[in-house]
């Protein structure tokens, strides 16, 4: 029966089925494409509430986990491969990148790693570096694409669903990324309201990987990507 789940679950033949029908604008106008990215979950009394918000509008999504909240949340992570969303890693216990000896690095990242492909099978979880940071070793280290931001409304500040949804709509662009968490109601809440703006002006809710697509960006493995176009350096 594992066997039989891991197949089931790979996540590639339902994205691909899934792109397609979301890939229609709204109103006619031509399309823009973001990516909305949630870190630091899943967390039950959150992160099922925004899978049904997302699903209800066909808008995709990318969760980057933390490995010690996975063996509770199975079925959320069930959810979000199966609902066309991508799963990243988050690392283990959420510690930094940066200047980390190189065990501590791997080993943050492989925990996480072994506990997705069990659930989800195996396949590419992206990684993104716990508060965005890395060093000049991290390349070398990653055996898959990194992904940064270009637009944090610092909602794990401002707990304020209204002010997370002004600064991202006052600032958005075609092939942004967004950095939220699913950790907080008030985001939940906000991306929901996010997803409905924005979709009325004509974009289009991809993963991280499919908004690369959507740009021709090709991924490379230890590339830290900060939106559609853009690799951010240090
Ligand atoms: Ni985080």
């Amino acid at each position: 029966m594992a066997a039989l789940m891991a197949v089931f679950c790979r996540p590639l033949p339902v994205e691909t089925a899934g792109l397609a029908a979301l890939a229609v604008p709204a109103g006619g106008t031509e399309a823009k494409y973001v990516a909305l990215t949630f870190d630091d979950g899943p967390r039950a009394d959150t992160t099922g509430r925004l899978l049904d918000g997302l699903k209800e509008r066909g808008a995709h999504a990318t969760f980057f986990v933390i490995g010690e909240q996975v063996p509770e949340n199975e079925g959320l992570l069930r959810r979000m491969a199966v609902e066309g969303h991508q799963v990243g890693n988050h690392t283990f216990s959420h510690q930094s990148l940066q200047n980390a000896g190189e065990h501590t690095v791997i080993e943050e990242i492989q925990k996480t790693e072994v506990l997705l492909e069990e659930i989800l099978g195996e396949g590419e979880y992206w990684l993104r570096p716990p508060y965005g940071l890395v060093d000049s070793r991290t390349p070398q280290l990653v055996k898959t694409p990194m992904v940064y931001w270009s637009l944090d409304p610092e909602d794990w500040r401002l707990l304020n669903t209204e002010q997370v949804v002004s600064y991202v709509l006052g600032r958005v662009k075609n092939g942004d990324i967004i950095l939220l968490h699913d950790f907080y109601p008030t985001s939940v809440d906000a991306a929901l309201q996010i997803v409905d703006a924005l979709q009325a002006e004509g974009y289009v809710f991809l993963t991280v990987e499919e908004l690369l697509a959507q740009f021709d960006t090709e991924p490379q493995a230890g590339a830290l990507y900060a939106s559609a176009t853009e690799e951010r350096s240090w």
